[in-house]
């Protein structure tokens, strides 16, 4: 059931080029991009529970992502699963350092991209039926006409089981004037500046996740670059995350502008000054979180000192609140010894009343005379 609702659309533009975007800035007039601005950073761990949403956008497969002490892990269990995380800020020109184990499984593609509103693409492959080679590519304004991709091979030392093996670091370096693709710290491909169109040149977002190219429900030709049919037989297949780093060539910028339908050249986007909301998110914690920092990093000394403290207004209080009770205790024996009196009077002018009554002194005194006094 679930298979037929995956818009193999989608897929497709995973295997060639991005060729959706919500708004495209060389057509019309779109919103600023988000920027990063600065450097963002993040081990992932047992101790998270989601990708933090203040940084990133899951839009597929949130149920098919957990955490453990190696990392993020973005699993395909079925067919028609997959996973797509985005970070919700961009950067212009900048650098990708992302530390993973790639998902093994013929047809399963572990993969990270970047992508702009102008549909310019950089990408990182990896076949998990393949342990000889990766596959990086870009394109230009989506157009699915370039041949852009190599395959970097895995065969060196270090890289047993090829990309499925261990966590690898891939790191892609982009600037004005190039693009660098290294694999645990060496550079296996460099592509020089080329016009707007052909070159990715425009603020674009990360997007990176796990989905299956080989699922026997897609076009041929999109299974043949996945290198095969998957056989969900031998899922999951889990792509494990370790870090990563995102660095924004420009710093202390908010947002990213397309000036008026321009040529889509790097020259004609506007850096716009300010701190951005992702600088200001990962600088600005909760005061419970600053107030736990405080006492985690005070001294033992210092502790105890405040533990006293507060121990002390404590005690205050209790001793406080004990005089109250000792005072009010006193006042309410003050209080009832002055009724008990009243009631006593009260009893004692009761009672002499009966005794004149019986003795006819009232009768006396209605007389007017009362001499018996
Ligand atoms: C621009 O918009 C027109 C009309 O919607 C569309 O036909 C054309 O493909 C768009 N071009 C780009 C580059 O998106
Ligand atoms: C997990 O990552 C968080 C955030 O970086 C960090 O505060 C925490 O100490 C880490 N936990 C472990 C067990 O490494
Ligand atoms: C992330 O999600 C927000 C809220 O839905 C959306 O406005 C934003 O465009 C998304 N960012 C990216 C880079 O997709
Ligand atoms: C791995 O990919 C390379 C490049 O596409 C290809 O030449 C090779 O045959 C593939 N190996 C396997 C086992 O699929
Ligand atoms: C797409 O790229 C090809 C190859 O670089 C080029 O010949 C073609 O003109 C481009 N198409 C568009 C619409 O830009
Ligand atoms: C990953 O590779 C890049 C590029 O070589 C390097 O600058 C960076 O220090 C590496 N990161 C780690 C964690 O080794
Ligand atoms: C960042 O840009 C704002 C706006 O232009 C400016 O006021 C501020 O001084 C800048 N901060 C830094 C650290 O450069």
């Amino acid at each position: 059931m679930s298979r037929w609702t995956i818009p193999a659309v989608l897929f497709a533009a995973y295997a060639t080029a991005q060729t959706f975007t919500h708004c495209n800035p060389l057509n019309e007039t779109c919103p600023a991009n988000p920027a990063l601005g600065t450097t963002f950073e993040m081990t992932f761990n047992e101790s998270m529970s989601e990708f933090d949403p203040n940084f990133f956008n899951v839009t597929a497969g949130a149920d098919l992502i957990s955490f453990s002490e190696e990392g993020a892990q973005l699993s395909i269990a079925k067919q028609g699963d997959s996973v797509t995380v985005g970070t919700a800020f961009y950067i212009m020109f900048g650098t990708v350092e992302m530390l993973f184990k790639a998902a093994s499984g013929q047809g399963i593609i572990s993969t990270y991209n970047l992508l702009s509103d102008d549909l310019d693409e950089i990408d990182l492959e990896i076949m998990g039926g393949n342990t000889s080679t990766v596959s990086n590519n870009y394109f230009g304004w989506g157009n699915t006409s370039q041949i852009n991709s190599e395959y970097p091979s895995t065969t060196g030392p270090g890289w047993q089981g090829g990309a499925m093996g261990a966590v690898h670091n891939y790191t892609t370096v982009w600037s004005e004037k190039s693009i660098q693709w290294f694999m645990d710290g060496e550079l296996v491909r460099t592509q020089e500046y080329q016009e707007p169109g052909l070159y990715p040149q425009s603020p674009s977002f990360l997007k990176f996740g796990i989905w299956a190219g080989g699922d026997p429900d897609l076009p041929k030709g999109t299974r043949k670059w996945a290198g095969g049919d998957t056989d969900f037989d031998e899922a999951p297949f889990v792509m494990t995350v370790q870090s990563l780093r995102i660095v924004d060539a420009h710093t202390n910028v908010s947002y990213y502008a397309y000036e008026d339908k321009t040529d889509g050249s790097w020259q004609s986007i506007k850096a716009i000054p300010g701190e951005s909301n992702a600088y200001r998110l990962m600088h600005e914690k909760s005061f419970y979180e600053k107030t736990e920092q405080k006492w985690n990093g005070l001294s033992t000394g210092a502790k105890i000192g405040i533990a006293c403290g507060v121990l002390g207004v404590f005690l205050l209080a209790f001793i406080v609140f004990i005089f109250y009770c000792v005072k009010q205790r006193r006042s309410g024996k003050a209080e009832k010894a002055a009724a008990d009196k009243e009631w006593d009077s009260h009893q004692q002018e009761l009672d002499e009343y009966r005794t004149r009554m019986k003795r006819g002194d009232f009768a006396v005194s209605h007389m007017g005379h009362g001499e018996k006094f």
